[in-house]
């Protein structure tokens, strides 16, 4: 056992000493925002969770900071380390036995999911996260939210993720009520080679009868991912001080995200509850939303038009026609891909009856294997074939394909009657109670768009479109007029393939004047 000079750590065991995890190292202007974000004094004990080369130990010294200690797993790196401040120790932030608490907490945690990581901290992840689902920077959150002392503030520079999750629940439940600064950077280009969907926040360890009260959260949302870390300093400072959006940030504030809130969105809260009456619907009760069918080695089973006509009769029955995000063009859907549905074959003996497409298939059988399948399917089958008996009984109905991760600027949720099947990159919704002309307008509108965005259906730069947050979204009371306006402006727009009528379902929507709230 050893004991760092000043430090606030008492245990030291040698045998944990392991190279770097996930050493990425951050950019000094954006160490420098961070370090801005501290509202504490000179005195205030500050640790740098998982220092690396120490860049934010660098700046927090150059600020003035008395105080700073740092942990750091590789041993080269804490003795490194050792240049800018003695307070180092090179050991597991995650097991270490901490003697006091801190005032600051800041850093950049190692991000590698469970599987990624050396056994010992594995086990120590998921205690700590409750899941061997988790990344080990949902471990260094919570991990750091204990070892704060009570106003404490812990600023962190990590993936998106954490924010929609699952299996980050933990996490959000340890961030409940205390997040004061939130700065959404998308994709930005801030670390080397490596563009995850990033954000900084800052959070405050009050005590629970203080969560309550009024502070706000100021909410950052980058606005150009190209922007260079000394842009993205200098403008998040900007909006901070202002209180406003600026040339590279939107801005907003809202009450701290809560534990309750299904996402954390950094969108602006858009919510129709509030104002016109009437009768409310949620999509599910007016469609059916099913997931797309998926292969697991889409090349195996797409087949184009030469080799279909080398095919027999019997095995030309085995092809089905697919809608993917790429046909779907928004209102509308243009093309189609065709795969060979092999789920109704039950072994090899009798795939081998379709001798060109067992030849096809089995060139591809050694990646075929490798894909992750449930109990029962062979190595032939496709991977995930959710929903077929309702996609199978609405094949000549009217259908509604949308991306489930699409970058347009404009939804894309497009219309066919065609015998179509959903492929696994975009959800199939079938309207049955509702005129599926008024539910593509108003799918597609910005409104909708909006509202839906807030409700935590993105990822990175990305809208994601997934079975449950559609299901769940809200149709508001549209008067009947209005209703009838939104698909028939829906229907030019899908019959004359013009876009234009779009702005006229938007302004319909307008004059409905849904309050928000
Ligand atoms: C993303 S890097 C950031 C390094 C530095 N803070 C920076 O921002 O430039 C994460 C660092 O945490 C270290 N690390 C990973 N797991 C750790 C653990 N369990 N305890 C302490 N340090 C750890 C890695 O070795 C790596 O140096």
């Amino acid at each position: 056992m050893k004991t760092v000079r000043n430090a606030a750590i008492t245990e030291w065991n040698e045998e944990e000493i392991i190279e770097p995890i996930s050493m990425v190292e951050t950019p000094r202007e954006i160490c420098e925002l961070m370090v801005s974000l501290i509202s504490k004094d000179s005195d205030a004990r500050i640790l740098d969770a998982g220092c690396g080369k120490g860049a934010f130990l660098r700046v927090l010294k150059e600020k003035g900071f008395k105080n700073i200690f740092g942990i750091e797993i590789s041993k080269n790196l804490a003795e490194y380390c050792k240049r800018i401040t003695e307070n180092i120790v090179c050991g597991d932030f995650l097991r270490y036995n901490f003697a006091y608490k801190y005032d600051v907490i800041i850093g950049n945690p190692p991000y590698a999911h469970f599987n990624d990581l050396p056994s010992g901290i594995r086990e120590e992840v998921s205690h700590i996260a409750g899941t061997k689902e988790s990344d080990i920077y949902y471990a260094f959150i919570i991990k750091a939210v204990e070892l704060l002392e009570e106003g404490g503030e812990l600023i962190f520079i990590v993936p998106y993720g954490f924010t929609y999750n699952t299996f980050a629940k933990k996490v959000r439940k340890y961030l409940d009520g205390g997040m004061e600064i939130f700065i959404d950077l998308d994709e930005a280009h801030i670390f080397e080679g490596e563009n995850p969907e990033t954000v900084i926040f800052k959070y405050v360890k009050r005590p629970f009868t203080e969560k309550s009260g009024d502070k706000l959260m100021k909410v950052l949302r980058l606005k150009d991912k190209n922007a260079s870390p000394r842009r993205i300093k200098i403008f998040a400072l900007k909006a901070l001080k202002e209180r406003k959006a600026n040339e590279l940030f939107h801005y907003f504030e809202r009450k701290p995200f809560s534990f309750t809130e299904k996402v954390w969105s950094s969108f602006p809260e858009f919510s129709f509850t509030v104002g016109k009456g009437g009768e409310w619907k949620k999509v599910k009760e007016v469609a059916k939303v099913c997931v797309g069918f998926v292969t697991g080695f889409d090349k195996a089973f797409i087949i184009d038009k030469n080799d279909e006509e080398s095919l027999t009769e019997s095995e030309r029955k085995l092809i089905k026609r697919f809608i993917k995000a790429k046909n779907c063009k928004g209102f509308w859907t243009e093309g189609e891909v065709r795969y060979i549905f092999t789920n109704d074959i039950a072994n090899e003996e009798d795939l081998r009856r379709f001798p060109n497409i067992f030849e096809k298939i089995s060139r591809y059988k050694s990646e075929m294997q490798v894909r992750y399948l449930p109990k029962g399917k062979k190595w032939f089958h496709w991977q995930a074939v959710r929903n077929r008996e309702i996609v199978e009984k609405h094949l000549n109905a009217a259908k509604i394909f949308v991306p489930t991760l699409d970058r347009s600027e404009k939804n894309r949720f497009s219309l066919t009657y065609d015998e179509v099947y959903p492929s696994g990159d975009v959800l199939m919704i079938i309207p049955h109670q509702i005129d599926e002309f008024f539910l593509l307008g108003f799918l597609n509108s910005e409104f909708f768009r909006k509202y839906y965005l807030s409700n935590g259906g993105r990822r990175g730069g990305r809208i994601a479109f997934t079975q449950k947050l559609i299901s769940e979204a809200e149709i508001p009371p549209f008067s009947e007029e209005a209703k009838q306006k939104i698909s028939k402006f829906a229907k030019l727009v899908y019959v004359r393939r013009d876009l234009r009528y779009r702005n006229e379902i938007e302004r319909v929507i307008d004059a409905e004047k849904f309050h928000f709230a």
